[in-house]
């Protein structure tokens, strides 16, 4: 692109007009701003677009490689280009998997028969089947692994909490805080536990120390190398370091090189939400996704959900510079999802060169953060509300919800709804000032109070219905959010499938470690020399 984003939409930005003109000046903008598919609706209305804006934005769309790369990411083309990899999670959920192969193998047969495994196993713990190495049958699964394989499952297990139907219960272990795996070998019993390591690497430390702490517990209760195997499952494309940590090839569910971690629920990886909704209710979740990928390839720009989010967090980036953006899922269910769409986003798009490692010069991803609503409302909406800071929120409703206390469901809605009003419209000083002398302020109290019940408004949002969280709802949901990303990373011309830039604090970790053991002394700049020996003066004493 010969211009640059930020050259192209500030002016345009500076010169929107404020949202309750837009709302005032055309009745049917709710309409005009609004689109459905896969039984999510998407009002965009509250946002700084007007035709023009939104037709320059458009036509940013067309000009974009989306389309070209939509193309070679169906082909197996290697788009993610440092890595030399194929990007295919999308095939993962197809139906269809016939004549499916990439450099000469048969990628559809192996998916089927990594779902077939996964079914079986799922059946034979669901029926009590799986027998421990003293007999009993296994009551419980622990599920090791970290980043993405770990957000995606926990997220997706908590999000569908009322069809769980598994008589196992399930504990992830991500963290390598050993208070993690402490706390959950305190209340299992290794004799009816069975450990799960997801790695798609098999290298990660994390994964790699919770296991070896697991093993350790299995073998201090007396189990014997062919009793771990018989409690140890992998799910990792690292064969080699999973069978030379002790896992038999039978117990290794595969992962592809073309799978990335965040993108990689559709996998073995989401096993866990599987386990504990059921093989079937699993396919919907898959199902889901893939009906999304159809409206994603399919529709014109202008319908498209994924391209609409885009194109709106694009416009917020450089030509706003906001630096943030807001995730409010208004569902206890779906609580993590602001932290797994933290790392779909964050990880994929957070780049300072383009993908021919070339600097860019528009600032790309958002901070992504959030909670579930109403929660948020009493912490930090203060900020979205009255700050000069302007961070524009996704809100998120299911309609239909799976318990009885419908008032509270109907309440709930309100908060969601009045929250996106309120940062639409604001409060003006006018107003402000009415209200205190309604409630019987002096013309000077009223005065002195109302300045601090100003709203600005004019703060954006996207509000997003959901017919209901069913499996099929949350896997269009996640696969419009990859999407999303997915055109965002087109946009602005970089890799949205690698993430060099979590490897220097691996790298830099090693040396410290042999320090806080004593090993070495290393040559460390002084505020690191001084915080490792703070940690070492408070081992001694
Ligand atoms: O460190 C980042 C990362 O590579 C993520 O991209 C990935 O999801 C996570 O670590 C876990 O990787 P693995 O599945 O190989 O253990």
């Amino acid at each position: 692109m010969s211009i640059t984003l930020s050259a192209l939409l500030q002016p345009l930005a500076q010169q929107q007009p404020p949202l309750r003109e837009l709302f005032a000046a055309e009745p049917g903008r709710a309409k005009r701003f609004s689109a459905k598919a896969c039984g999510i609706y998407l009002d965009y209305s509250k946002n700084l677009i007007d035709e023009q804006s939104w037709q320059t934005l458009q036509q940013l769309a067309a000009q974009s490689p989306i389309k070209q790369l939509c193309q070679q990411m169906q082909a197996g083309a290697a788009i993610n280009n440092t890595e030399q990899r194929a990007v295919w999670h999308t095939r993962l959920r197809q139906q269809n998997l016939s004549n499916l192969s990439l450099d000469g193998e048969d990628i559809g047969a192996a998916i089927l028969a990594c779902r077939e495994k996964m079914a079986a196993l799922i059946t034979q713990l669901h029926q009590q089947q799986y027998i421990g190495y003293q007999g009993q049958p296994i009551t419980d699964v622990v599920w090791v692994g970290i980043g993405g394989s770990l957000l995606g499952p926990q997220m997706a297990v908590e999000a569908l909490t009322p069809y769980h139907c598994s008589p196992v219960k399930l504990h992830f272990a991500g963290n390598i805080d050993g208070a993690v795996v402490s706390d959950i070998t305190q209340a299992l019993n290794p004799a009816t536990t069975l450990v799960i390591v997801a790695s798609k690497s098999f290298g990660t430390e994390e994964t790699k120390q919770n296991a070896l702490a697991l093993r350790q517990w299995f073998q201090d209760a007396g189990a014997d190398s062919s009793a771990i195997a018989q409690h140890f499952w992998a799910t990792s494309s690292n064969i080699q370091a999973a069978a030379d940590f002790g896992i038999i090839e039978q117990h290794i569910l595969p992962m592809w090189d073309w799978v990335g971690g965040r993108y990689s629920l559709w996998s073995a990886i989401g096993f866990p939400v599987a386990l504990m909704i059921g093989n079937d209710a699993f396919a919907q979740l898959l199902n889901g996704a893939a009906d999304m990928d159809q409206h994603f390839f399919s529709t014109p720009f202008s319908e498209n959900l994924p391209v609409i989010l885009a194109l709106l967090g694009v416009w917020y980036i450089n030509g706003f510079g906001c630096q943030a953006q807001a995730l409010l899922p208004y569902s206890h269910y779906l609580r993590l999802l602001p932290s797994y769409v933290q790392q779909l986003d964050m990880e994929s798009n957070g780049k300072s060169v383009d993908r021919a490692g070339h600097a860019l010069t528009d600032a790309t991803a958002p901070v992504i953060w959030g909670d579930a609503g109403t929660n948020g409302q009493h912490a930090y909406h203060q900020l979205l509300h009255q700050s000069q800071l302007k961070v524009p929120a996704d809100f998120i409703l299911p309609l239909q919800v799976s318990h009885n206390l419908s008032d509270q469901h109907q309440r709930l809605a309100a908060h969601c709804f009045a929250q996106t009003q309120a940062l639409m419209q604001g409060k003006t000083l006018q107003e402000a000032t009415a209200e205190c002398l309604a409630q019987g302020l002096s013309e000077q109290a009223a005065a002195a109070l109302a300045p601090h019940k100003v709203s600005p408004g004019n703060k954006p949002s996207n509000t997003l219905l959901l017919d209901e969280l069913s499996p099929y709802h949350l896997g269009a949901l996640i696969a419009l959010y990859e999407h999303k990303v997915f055109c965002q990373g087109a946009i602005w011309e970089l890799n949205s499938f690698d993430q060099w830039g979590v490897e220097l604090g691996k790298q830099l970790s090693g040396p410290i470690y042999q320090a806080l053991s004593g090993k070495t002394s290393g040559n460390f700049d002084s505020s690191t020399a001084r915080l490792i020996a703070h940690f070492l003066e408070s081992r001694a004493a």
